[in-house]
């Protein structure tokens, strides 16, 4: 790729709207804290073969599908106990995402796993959030959302025994917290949980006044995406990628400038299926349909998901800057490509106006820099403008 552009990528300002804070543990620290906390990290869903090193944790980050992928995702989170393991975790992320210029943050967690597990409630959010709140010391500003499980009910049954708690328990304790949770979201295996079966918990979640979203349209068809949007009620679909089977609702998306948060490390290491009918998987970023959709004037943009199990070929975690770049390369991206996907994340943030504002006149001060420096290059000559 084209010099200038790699570092424009790299110094852009950039707004993440796609991550799972569960999904940035990279496995050296949750091969420290497990071993802080006395867990063992296993292979295998029995529990019968612990993993002996990072190394080897970070080996096995190799899945077929999203249920894989989630089957591990679950079983690293069990290294995290204690309120400064949650707060660890997100000053890591939070660190890495400033060094790429991250500047705003939108961050999923998973309490109903963590209660699994036996963590209170508030061990994760207090964590969590103070990291937050020194995040934002940092110069990046964020918002918290609250992910329901799709694979737990939203009523569990009564008089059975379980470790859970279901999606209107959940809900309750997060409406304690309101001062802390910005939105709710939905996650995990996504096919055979269609959005219906959230019905009416959404209804309860929209009633806080909070945004909700849906991961919708990766596992899923794109009739999840129709009905997340006319079931739900979102404000923003997360991944979104199977609207494009359905002219008709690629239209509505346009006209509603509906947020799709796109994850294409996400999608290539999950081997996200393209096509149903033909069985047509995502193997090579040069088969993204990212330009795509922006061709046809969605509002997508770019996200890491999961960015210490996405991991690029080199090894390197999966994050923003490496997401940005992966496309960029693999469909021949032009810096206005670029620009559009950045901007297409602050105009479907939810951050306030006022804030929206402020990031669309950095980033446009920012390409403008760009230009002058540009026409430096092309003027004196590469060489002498970079050791100027
Ligand atoms: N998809 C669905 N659920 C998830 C993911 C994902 O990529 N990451 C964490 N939970
Ligand atoms: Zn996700």
């Amino acid at each position: 790729m084209d010099n200038a552009l790699r570092k424009f990528i790299e110094d852009m300002p950039k707004v993440e709207l796609h991550l799972h804070i569960e999904g940035s543990l990279e496995p050296e620290l949750a091969f420290k804290l497990a071993q802080k906390n006395g867990v063992t990290l296993y292979k295998d869903k029995e529990k019968t073969i612990p993993f002996e090193s990072a190394e080897e944790l970070k080996a096995a980050y190799k899945f077929d599908n999203l249920q894989e992928f989630l089957d591990l995702y679950y079983r690293g989170m069990s290294s995290l106990k204690t309120e400064q393991d949650f707060y660890d975790m997100t000053m890591a992320y939070l660190t890495k995402a400033k060094s790429q210029n991250v500047t705003h943050t939108e961050i999923f967690f998973d309490p109903q796993q963590h209660m699994e597990n036996g963590i209170a409630f508030e061990t994760a959010l207090n964590g969590i959030h103070r990291a937050l709140k020194d995040g934002e010391e940092m110069g990046v500003t964020s918002k918290l959302i609250m992910s329901f499980l799709r694979h737990l009910p939203e009523t569990a049954p009564e008089g059975v025994e379980r470790a859970y708690k279901d999606a209107f328990e959940t809900l309750e304790l997060a409406k304690q917290h309101l001062d802390k949770i910005d939105g709710f979201g939905l996650d995990s295996s996504e096919a055979p949980f269609p959005p219906a079966i959230f019905e009416r918990v959404y209804e309860e979640a929209r009633k806080t006044g909070k945004p909700v979203m849906a991961h919708a349209g990766e596992e899923g068809p794109w009739e999840y995406v129709r009905d997340a949007l006319d079931i739900l009620k979102v404000d923003r679909i997360d991944h979104g990628n199977h609207c494009l089977d359905n002219e008709a609702l690629v239209q509505r998306l346009v006209d509603e400038k509906m947020g799709l948060t796109v994850c294409p490390y996400s999608n290539l290491r999950l081997n996200h299926t393209t096509d149903f009918a033909t069985d047509t998987k995502l193997t090579d970023m040069k088969q993204h349909p990212i330009k795509k959709m922006l061709d046809l004037g969605l509002k997508a943009s770019i996200h890491s998901d999961d960015p210490a199990y996405f991991r690029t070929d080199e090894g390197k975690g999966g994050y923003m800057t490496e997401n940005y770049l992966a496309v960029a390369e693999a469909l021949n991206l032009s810096r206005d490509d670029i620009v559009t996907l950045a901007r297409n994340a602050i105009e479907t943030s939810f951050m306030s106006p006022e804030q929206k504002t402020a990031k669309t006149q950095e980033l446009d001060a920012y390409t403008q820099r760009a230009d002058v420096f540009q026409k430096y290059v092309n003027q004196v000559g590469g060489e002498q403008a970079r050791t100027a």
